[in-house]
This record gives structure tokens, C-alpha cells and sequence, in this order.
């Protein structure tokens, strides 16, 4: 596995590869990312992984500075998983100028949910992707399910910019109590951590109610509010959407159910398809 840090290294590296999967990641990486990088083997020739904390998805109160570095033990996880070039660049190298063009997802899509509790959130999301894209030039990149909204604005950027990319979903990697691995759980004590799995709980619950045949999104969406709240949380929303756009749910339709919240410090983030 080769480890590059520029853009010239990279495109030096790239000529003459096989068809590439780009894992897009921000690094602190745990086996929901190790899936993610041998479903990408499975559909290319070479497998790239990008490590970058990408400071414009993030508001001035976020994490960015505390968000974990463990640069060396990414690397050893992804040479042992088959990644064959991990990509890691530098603030400069990404943005050696401020960045003033931006990819500004719909409102409709990016201003709901996540967009809302994280305005711009999706615009600094799509900007580095789309940069990513252009530098890797990957036919297919990777994104998980777990950040089911994030997913969607990508996929939907591609199929409207014509990027000549397929995108593939992975599956949520759970831990055997349902929770949604994720690089934040880092943040959670022992104690949280255990709670942590009430969030999944929750949202099967809902899964159950829903296809024993309940339709009131509302009352569902509310009592879920309630149970997270009872036990200390801090909930942004609960929500029944449709899974093609996430619009509010009117006729039958596959949906999905999606939730954040936050336990003490940490936000989490977790959905179960219907
Ligand atoms: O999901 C993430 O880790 C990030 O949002 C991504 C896709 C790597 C863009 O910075």
C-alpha cells in the first residue's frame, strides 16, 4: 500500500491503474470503514481511501479540532483490509486558496434533517467530495448507509453533474448491541456507551409499530422523542421519510426512519430502512 500526501504524487500513482472505488473517509477508522473498503475490492482493480477532516463541513462550534487523528493506525487497518493507495492530503493541498466555489446542494434535499442542526453541513460536504472525485477520477466510490441523508445528496450530485461515477451503499456495521459503528463513539465514556445502543433500539421499535401496519408518523416519531429524552438524551429529530428524497411520507412508499441525538457531548446518528 502507498501512502501519498499531494496531488502530483497522487496523479503519478493513478497512471496506468486499473479502474479505481474511492472509500472517501475523514480517518479514526473502525470496521464500518473496513467494510466499506473490501466491498470497494470487490468492484475495482484498485482501491483507493482518502483521509481528510474536511474543515468547511463543519460550524465554528463542531469538533474539527478534537476530531480524532490516528493517521498511523488508519494506515496499518487499511493495508490489512486491501487498500491499495491511501490518499491523505494536507489542508493546503486540498485548499491552497480559500474556497470560494462551492457545491450547494438542494435545499430541498440538504436543508432538512442533518441541514437544519448543521446549516452547510451537505455544501462542504459536496465540495470536497466533488474535489475528491475530480482528483481520483474513481469509477466507483463508496459511501455508507449510516449517514443516509449524506448518501443521498452525493448520489444524487453525480447523477445531476453527470460524473461518470457509480455510487454504492453499504450496509450499517453494528456492534452486537445495534450500535451504529461510527468514528464519534470514540467520544462516548463506558457508561454512554452502553446507553449509546438506546438509539437503535428505539428506531427498530418503530420499525416494529410500522410494519405491524401503524401510519401515524407523528405520534411514532414522538414517542420515540420521548423514550430518548427519558434516558438522558438530547434528541434533534426522530423521523419517518420516504427513502427516495426524504420527503415526509404520503402515500406507500419505501421509507426509512432516521434519527440524531446527542448523548452528553457526542452526536450520533443512526437510520433503519423499512
Ligand atoms: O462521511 C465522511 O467521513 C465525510 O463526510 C466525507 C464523505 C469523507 C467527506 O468529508
Amino acid at each position: 500500500m502507498r501512502v501519498v500526501r499531494t496531488i502530483a504524487q497522487l496523479r503519478a500513482e493513478l497512471s496506468g491503474c486499473p479502474p479505481v472505488a474511492l472509500v472517501p473517509t475523514m480517518g479514526n477508522l473502525h470496521d464500518g470503514h473496513l467494510s466499506l473498503v473490501r466491498l470497494a475490492r470487490q468492484h475495482a482493480g484498485a482501491v483507493v481511501a482518502s483521509i481528510f477532516v474536511n474543515r468547511l463541513q463543519f460550524l465554528p462550534h463542531e469538533d474539527f479540532a478534537e476530531y480524532p487523528r490516528t493517521f498511523e493506525r488508519d494506515c496499518e487497518l487499511l493495508a490489512a483490509t486491501g487498500c491499495d493507495i491511501v490518499f491523505a492530503p494536507t489542508e493546503a493541498e486540498i485548499y491552497p486558496e480559500p474556497q470560494d466555489y462551492k457545491v450547494a446542494p438542494p435545499p430541498a434535499l440538504a436543508d432538512i434533517l442533518e441541514g437544519v442542526v448543521r446549516p452547510g453541513f451537505f455544501t462542504g460536504v459536496c465540495t470536497v467530495v466533488l474535489k475528491l472525485f475530480n482528483l481520483v477520477q474513481p469509477a466507483t466510490a463508496i459511501f455508507g448507509k449510516k449517514d443516509y441523508q449524506q448518501r443521498l445528496v452525493v448520489h444524487k450530485m453525480v447523477r445531476q453533474l453527470a460524473l461518470p461515477i457509480e455510487i454504492i451503499a453499504a450496509e450499517t456495521v453494528r456492534e452486537e448491541t445495534g450500535l451504529a459503528r461510527s468514528s464519534r463513539n470514540s467520544y462516548l465514556s463506558d457508561a454512554q456507551h452502553v446507553e449509546a445502543a438506546r438509539l437503535h433500539v428505539v428506531l427498530q421499535e418503530a420499525v416494529d409499530e410500522i410494519r405491524a401496519g401503524s401510519r401515524e408518523w407523528a405520534a411514532l416519531e414522538r414517542r420515540a422523542l420521548v423514550a430518548l429524552s427519558a434516558h438522558g438524551w438530547r434528541p434533534d429529530y426522530v423521523a419517518v421519510r420516504k427513502r427516495a428524497d426524504l420527503s415526509v411520507p404520503c402515500a406507500d412508499a419505501p421509507l426509512v426512519i432516521l434519527a440524531a441525538a446527542k448523548l452528553g457531548r457526542t452526536r450520533l446518528i443512526d437510520n433503519i430502512e423499512i
